[in-house]
C-alpha cells in the first residue's frame, strides 16, 4: 500500500491489509452502528400479507410520487428518447460511431446500455435466476444473512439510518467482490446450491467488463487508456453488488421501489429484470423508463466519475417504480475506486478556465452520505462542489 497517496485522508480506517478497522464506537459516532434505528420490516412480508394499501412509512409525499399514467398502463413509457445502445464488440473493433455514441451518452445522460459485451448470456441468466430463487425463499431462511448499517453486507431492507425516514419498497442483498480481503463467501447466500459458484464467475466477468469500460471512458476523455483505472487504485479497485428485490406493491402510485439517487461510486453495471420494467432515468424534468435490449447491461456513471472528470461526465439520477402485478429482480454491480485513496478531478481535465470543482475525498468518506441519509437525488455530489471555487 502506498501511504504517500493517503496523506490527504482525514482518518485512515484500514490496516495494511486493507481491512476495515473502524471500531464500532467510531461507526456509532457516524450513525453506522450494528443496529438499524427501527426494527427491520421485510417488504416481502408486507407484500405477502395482502394489504389493501401500503403502510404510511412507504408513502411518498405527493410531489415525489411517480407519474400515474406510467403505473396505470403497466407499460413502458412510449417516449421518443430511450437510452443509447452501444455495441462493445464493434467499438473495440474500431467502429468510431459506437465510440461516439457512448461518448455522447456519457455527456448527456450518464447512462447507456451495452450489447456484445463479452459476458455469456447463460451466465447472466443463471445469476438472475439464482437470485430469484433466493428471494423466493421464505423470509425466515434469509434472516440469517440480515445486515447491519456498519457494513451493509447481507440481506437488508433500507438505505440510511435516519429514524422515521420514509422507506422504499424493496429488499436487497449486498456483497463484496473486491478487495479480496472483503470477499467472504460465508456472507453470501448458500441456497440455491449453485449460487456461490455462479456469483463468483459473474463477479469475475463483471470486473473484466468494468475494466474494459473504464478504458473506453478514459480514451473518450482524451486520457491514456489506463488512467481512470489508475485513479481508481490500479489493481486495488473495489467491486461489490447490490441485488434488488421489488415485491408487488398494492399501491404503486404512492410508493417508489428506490428513491431518486445517483450511485456514489465509479461505474454501475446493471442486469435488469428481463420481464419487468421499473428503472427510470431523469432527463431534465422527465423520467424516462428504461426498456433494455435483450442480453444488455445498463451502464451508468457514478459520482466518482463525475468528480474525476471534473464534471465533463455526469453521474445519472435514477429511480425505480414498482407495480401491483409483478415482482422485479435486478443485479447492480458496482465497479469502484479503492475506498481509502483521495479522489479528485484529474489534473489533465483541469485548466485555468476549468478549475477543479471538487476537493479530494476518499470513497469511504463519500459513501457515508448515502449510507447515513439514504437516497437523496444528486444532492451529495452537488453539495461536494469545492467552496474555494465559488
Ligand atoms: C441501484 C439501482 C436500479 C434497478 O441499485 O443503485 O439504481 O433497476 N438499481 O434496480
Ligand atoms: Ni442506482
Amino acid at each position: 500500500m502506498n501511504h504517500q497517496n493517503e496523506i490527504m485522508i482525514k482518518e485512515d480506517t484500514t490496516d495494511e491489509n486493507g481491512l476495515n478497522t473502524m471500531s464500532d464506537q467510531e461507526n456509532n459516532k457516524k450513525g453506522l452502528g450494528e443496529k438499524w434505528p427501527e426494527p427491520t420490516v421485510r417488504v416481502q412480508s408486507l407484500a405477502e400479507s395482502n394489504l389493501a394499501t401500503v403502510p404510511d412509512r412507504y408513502i411518498k409525499p405527493p410531489s415525489e410520487r411517480p407519474d400515474q399514467t406510467i403505473i396505470i398502463n403497466h407499460q413502458p413509457q412510449t417516449a421518443a428518447i430511450n437510452i443509447p445502445v452501444v455495441d462493445l464488440n464493434s467499438l473495440f473493433s474500431g467502429n468510431e460511431d459506437e465510440r461516439e455514441r457512448m461518448s455522447e451518452a456519457c455527456r448527456e445522460f450518464g447512462f447507456f446500455q451495452v450489447i456484445n459485451h463479452g459476458v455469456r448470456p447463460e451466465l447472466m441468466e443463471a445469476a438472475r435466476e439464482a437470485w430469484r430463487s433466493f428471494f423466493n425463499l421464505p423470509v425466515e431462511a434469509k434472516e440469517v444473512y440480515s445486515n447491519s448499517p456498519s457494513t451493509y453486507e447481507g440481506y437488508g431492507s433500507r438505505l440510511g439510518v435516519e429514524k422515521g425516514a420514509i422507506l422504499d419498497w424493496n429488499d436487497y442483498y449486498f456483497l463484496h467482490y473486491l478487495p479480496l480481503v472483503l470477499k467472504d463467501l460465508n456472507k453470501w447466500p448458500s441456497i440455491p446450491s449453485n449460487i456461490r459458484e455462479v456469483l463468483d464467475e459473474y463477479g469475475e466477468e463483471l470486473v473484466k467488463l468494468g475494466e474494459r469500460l473504464t478504458r473506453v471512458l478514459s480514451s473518450n476523455l482524451g486520457l491514456k487508456e489506463e488512467q481512470l483505472k489508475e485513479a481508481f487504485g490500479g489493481e486495488d479497485v473495489g467491486a461489490c453488488m447490490r441485488v434488488n428485490y421489488y415485491p408487488k406493491c398494492p399501491r404503486p402510485e404512492l410508493a417508489l421501489g428506490l428513491s431518486p439517487h445517483s450511485d456514489p461510486g465509479g461505474l454501475t453495471i446493471l442486469l435488469p429484470d428481463d420481464k419487468v420494467v421499473g428503472l427510470q432515468v431523469r432527463y431534465g424534468d422527465t423520467w424516462i423508463t428504461v426498456n433494455s435490449h435483450p442480453h444488455a447491461f445498463i451502464v451508468n456513471l457514478g459520482d466518482q466519475i463525475q468528480i474525476l472528470s471534473n464534471s465533463i461526465y455526469k453521474s445519472s439520477e435514477h429511480r425505480v417504480i414498482v407495480n401491483s402485478q409483478k415482482e422485479r429482480v435486478s443485479l447492480a454491480f458496482f465497479y469502484n475506486p479503492k475506498s481509502d485513496i483521495p479522489i479528485q478531478p484529474l489534473q489533465q481535465l483541469v485548466t485555468s478556465t476549468n478549475p477543479p470543482l471538487y476537493p479530494p475525498m476518499s470513497f469511504d468518506e463519500y459513501r457515508l452520505f448515502i449510507r447515513t441519509q439514504g437516497p437523496r437525488g444528486k444532492s451529495y455530489v452537488e453539495s461536494h462542489i469545492s467552496p474555494l471555487d465559488n
